[in-house]
């Protein structure tokens, strides 16, 4: 649908329709702070990344992000510092209803869950919404994602999705399992949204193979979060064209790249620096225009206040379309993949059908 109307706009405007087939993603859209789910829930574009932190830092890091301007809060039941998370949120000032906070669910199986049978990966999956609503002392959250998908072949005791089986191959979603235990999980998602235990639903590092197994569910997942940076290209793997065609919110984590530490090559190189310059802005902005400006939400993380302040402060310059080329084209991190469990060879040729969409739940 969104693709009928963008293309329809484009042939009214009587632009080539060339780059406008299914297989293409959008041209660049007017900018918003905020992106539209397909529930009509508004989620702000920047997200406050909480990954790698203890709970004190958490803490500490989460009221410098609200006072920088923040409003929407990334964490995960496995990044271990709810409590931390809640205790920022308490202490931030601000009214509940005015944060969005974000949280995830690990995949069935992995991070020390032990679900090997779709019973168990359901019970599992139940038991983390409770808990992480308990530590993070809220009785709602805004978004609650699968963090990755399982990994059935495995025996459960990885601690850490690297030290999985389809860590190094990228093979997951690809065994016999995968389909039953990710609908029993999203079952359990959906079950919660429909409880309006949370406002959205959605997942991460999912390659359309995973999201294949949830053709025809009740809710479709409204976002995917996956890896998206400088140097990766505008559409690694075809996962911005299939999210656009699929009406899922593609949402960019690690912006910075090097897994939470940021490369040289985009927080001092000299495409992201001289950009900035011609803006007056840093390199660390232009790389988070970049992907809001492809209408990419992103998720960044700094526990500097100037850095989160700086981070907040992207809606106010426009990049043109020639540095938006020159973003697009750089392949210094093409070694990077969107997802760490899972590959799209051919996205394109998946053909997703979505259910209409349930009445909404906010
Ligand atoms: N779904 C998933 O599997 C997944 C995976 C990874 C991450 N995430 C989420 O995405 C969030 C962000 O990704 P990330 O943690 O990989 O971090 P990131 O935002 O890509 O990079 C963070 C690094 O960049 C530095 N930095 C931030 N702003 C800067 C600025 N303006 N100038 C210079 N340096 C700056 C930070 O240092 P300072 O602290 O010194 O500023 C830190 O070293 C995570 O925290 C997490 O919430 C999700």
């Amino acid at each position: 649908m969104a693709n009928l109307v963008r293309c329809g706009l484009v042939a009214l405007a009587a632009v080539s329709l060339q780059g406008c087939s299914d297989d293409s993603p959008s041209p660049r859209p007017p900018e918003t702070t905020s992106v539209t789910l397909r529930n009509g829930v508004k989620m702000p574009m920047l997200a406050a990344g909480t990954w790698q932190y203890n709970d004190s830092v958490a803490e500490e890091t989460l009221i410098a992000a609200v006072h920088a301007g923040f409003v929407h809060i990334d964490t995960a039941y496995d990044y271990h510092n709810q409590v931390g998370v809640g205790r920022g949120i308490q202490k931030s000032g601000k009214p509940r209803d005015s944060l969005f906070i974000t949280s995830k669910v690990p995949g069935c199986g992995l991070q020390n869950t032990t679900a090997k049978t779709v019973e168990q990966c359901k019970t599992e999956t139940d038991d983390k919404i409770a808990l992480d609503l308990q530590q993070l002392n809220l009785s709602y959250l805004d978004m609650v994602l699968v963090h990755f998908p399982p990994c059935p072949g495995d025996d459960g005791s990885a601690e850490s999705p690297s030290e999985c089986s389809c860590y190094g191959p990228k093979n997951g979603c690809s065994h016999p399992q995968s389909c039953d235990m990710i609908k029993a999980q999203w079952s359990v998602l959906t079950d919660a949204y429909k409880k309006k235990q949370i406002r959205a639903i959605g997942v991460s590092n999912y390659c359309s193979a995973c999201l294949e197994c949830l053709t025809g569910s009740e809710v479709f997942p409204m976002i995917n979060q996956v890896q998206l940076h400088v140097g990766m290209g505008s559409d690694p793997e075809g996962f911005r064209t299939f999210a656009e065609k699929h009406e899922i919110k593609l949402q960019a984590y690690s912006p910075f790249g090097s897994g939470g530490h940021g490369s040289e090559q985009i927080l001092k190189g000299n495409l992201t620096t001289s950009i900035g310059k011609a803006h007056g802005k840093s390199a660390a902005q232009v790389a988070l225009k970049w992907i809001v400006s492809h209408n990419v939400s992103v998720a960044t993380k700094s526990s500097n206040p100037a850095h989160l302040k700086a981070n907040a402060d992207i809606f106010d310059f426009t990049l043109s379309d020639t540095e938006m080329d020159s973003l697009d084209k750089a392949t210094f991190a093409s070694e990077d993949t969107p997802s760490f469990l899972c590959t799209d060879s051919n996205p394109s040729a998946s053909q997703v059908q979505l259910k209409s969409e349930m009445s909404v739940v906010v």
